[in-house]
Formats: C-alpha cells, structure tokens, sequence
C-alpha cells in the first residue's frame, strides 16, 4: 500500500469504530483525504426506521461539505464489515461504496474537477481495490449537467 491508501484506510478504520449499527451489526467507515492534507471521516449512521439510514461515505462528504469543503476532497478510503461483540468491524473482504454513496461522491467530485480515487479496504489485512470513481460510475449525471461546473 502507499502512504496515501495506508493514511485513508488506517483512518477509515478508526472511523468505523464510531458507526452507529445497531440493526446491521455491519459496520462502515470512510476517510476523505482533503486538499489541504486533512483527512475527515465518517460512519454509517442507523436508524429505528430502517431506510433513514445514512452510509459512511454520505455522511464524510456532507461533513466537509459542512465546513464549505466539497470541492476539496481527493481521494477516499472506505472500509466494512461485521461488527465482533466489543463492536469492531470484521473481515477480510474489500467494501466498495454503494449506488447511492457514488452519485453522492460524484458530485464532490465534479465540484473538483477530478475523477475522485476510490480505495476499498477490508476491517482486516492489506486487500484494497482501488478504482477511479468513472469506473464505479461511468457516464455520472452530475453537477456539469446542470451547467454548475
Ligand atoms: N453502508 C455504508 O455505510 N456504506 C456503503 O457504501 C454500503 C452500506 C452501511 C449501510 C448500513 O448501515 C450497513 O452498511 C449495512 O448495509
């Protein structure tokens, strides 16, 4: 792994320790490595009525975009999986994000002009698949389409 994929991943972990799931019991944790350097996070966040949920990578995107930072994310770490008795994610499986978290991530992306790096990690082990965002959502309806960018 590179520094930069090791960076998100460690972080997207960290992140996961503090999804609230207690439905799922699957536990999600995104990174988001900002222009500056600074890396914000995010997990899944659950709730009573099922479908309000929101995913890991929602909620990191609309936390820098909370701090007027949706043009400035980078690259992205994302990280999954069943939660251990103490909570933990678990597994050696790579998670990639969602339909709903990729539209979300390509409008952050478009707002930047990049074709975002996405870095799927695993609770355990070294297995990442890295992908550009263009391959998780070829021909994305976006921002440009609405002559925004
Ligand atoms: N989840 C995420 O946080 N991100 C994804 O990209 C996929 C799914 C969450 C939603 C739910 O809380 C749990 O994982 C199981 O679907």
């Amino acid at each position: 792994m590179t520094d930069e994929i090791d960076r998100l991943i460690d972080a997207a972990r960290a992140a996961s320790a503090h999804a609230h799931a207690p439905y799922s019991r699957f536990a999600v944790g995104a990174a988001l490595l900002m222009a500056d350097g600074g890396i914000v996070t995010g997990a899944n966040v659950e709730n009573a009525s099922y479908g309000l949920s929101l995913c890991a990578e929602t909620v990191a995107v609309a936390t820098a975009s909370a701090q007027g930072r949706i043009a400035q994310i980078v690259a992205v770490g994302v990280i999954g999986g069943a939660m251990d008795a103490d909570g933990r994610a678990t597994g050696h499986r790579p998670v990639s994000p969602c339909g709903r978290c990729r539209q979300v991530l390509n409008e952050a992306a478009q707002m930047a002009g990049i074709d975002l790096p996405v870095h799927c990690g695993a609770a355990e082990g070294d297995a990442v698949a890295s992908y550009a965002l263009s391959q998780l959502l070829p021909d994305a309806f976006g921002p440009a389409d609405l002559g925004i960018v």
